[in-house]
């Protein structure tokens, strides 16, 4: 058995996707895994896949918008053991050109891309400063840094996520909480794009998009950092992309 603590993932769906290469990447480092999204069935495939690399895999169906279930996701992962890393990946976008945007749709965006993340930190930041250390990462975009057209809901939720980022890093990083974001400035070679824009994303090819295997190699090496010279934010993207 292991003696690694455990990570948890929240925002898993696809096993193609950002949040199950996460969740397999740290379990080949040993980890034990807790999976956090909203469709059980898909985080018991991501589960599956952790206990055949070996760890231990712990799926807590949860909406990151509820505070009550991610207060029952941290609850959960307490029985376990204690936790060295948290992952905040939660994301979701559409292309909404802002005379079609709501104020119920904006809203939504913001509580599902930045809410939720609000929520996340104020169950993972007490857990680390009780222990003196841990990781705290989350998943920005493009849109983190600026606002294009028919985004709006999206920049507006992932600029936040940023700013709340940046602040937990100025205030907890002297306390030995690593808190880390990372720009994934490109379109991901995953399901959640390619079920929207399969052409779109055939069109860019294997080297003109992220490989989420690939970008997991961030994740864990800013885990890994001696606190001597830690990052806190960083951007991935493919080589072939114009920026
Ligand atoms: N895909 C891209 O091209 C791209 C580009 C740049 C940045 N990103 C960022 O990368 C991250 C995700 O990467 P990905 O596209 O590969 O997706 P992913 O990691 O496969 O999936 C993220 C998962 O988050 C879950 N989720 C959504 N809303 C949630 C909520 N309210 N509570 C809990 N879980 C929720 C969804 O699963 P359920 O629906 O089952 O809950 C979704 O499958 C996001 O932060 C995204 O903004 C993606």
């Amino acid at each position: 058995m292991s003696d690694k603590s455990q990570v948890v993932v929240v925002g898993v769906g696809a096993s193609r996707g950002l949040g199950a290469a996460l969740a397999r990447r740290f379990a080949r480092e040993g980890h034990p895994v807790v999976l956090a999204g909203r469709t059980a069935t898909r985080l018991e495939e991501i589960a599956a896949e952790v206990r055949a690399i070996g760890p231990a895999a712990t799926v807590v169906p949860t909406d990151v918008t509820n505070d009550e279930q991610v207060s029952n996701l941290f609850e959960t992962a307490d029985e376990n053991g204690p936790i060295d890393a948290v992952l905040h990946n939660v994301g979701n976008n559409a292309i909404i050109p802002f005379a079609d945007l709501t104020a119920k749709k904006f809203e939504l965006f913001w509580r599902i891309g930045c809410l939720g993340a609000f929520h996340v930190a104020k169950q993972a930041v007490p857990r680390m400063l009780a222990r003196g250390h841990g990781s705290l990462m989350f998943t920005g975009a493009s849109a983190s840094l600026r606002g294009k057209p028919a985004f709006a809901h999206f920049a507006a939720a992932k600029a936040g996520l940023r700013n709340l980022a940046q602040s937990l890093a100025r205030e907890y990083g002297p306390q030995g909480v690593h808190v880390a974001h990372v720009i994934v400035d490109g379109v991901i070679n995953g399901e959640a794009v390619r079920n929207i824009l399969p052409e779109y994303v055939d069109r860019l090819g294997e080297e003109g998009t992220l490989d989420p295997d690939a970008i997991a190699e961030t994740y864990l090496a800013i885990h890994q950092q001696p606190r001597s010279a830690w990052t806190h934010e960083t951007e991935v993207r493919p080589f072939k992309e114009s920026w």
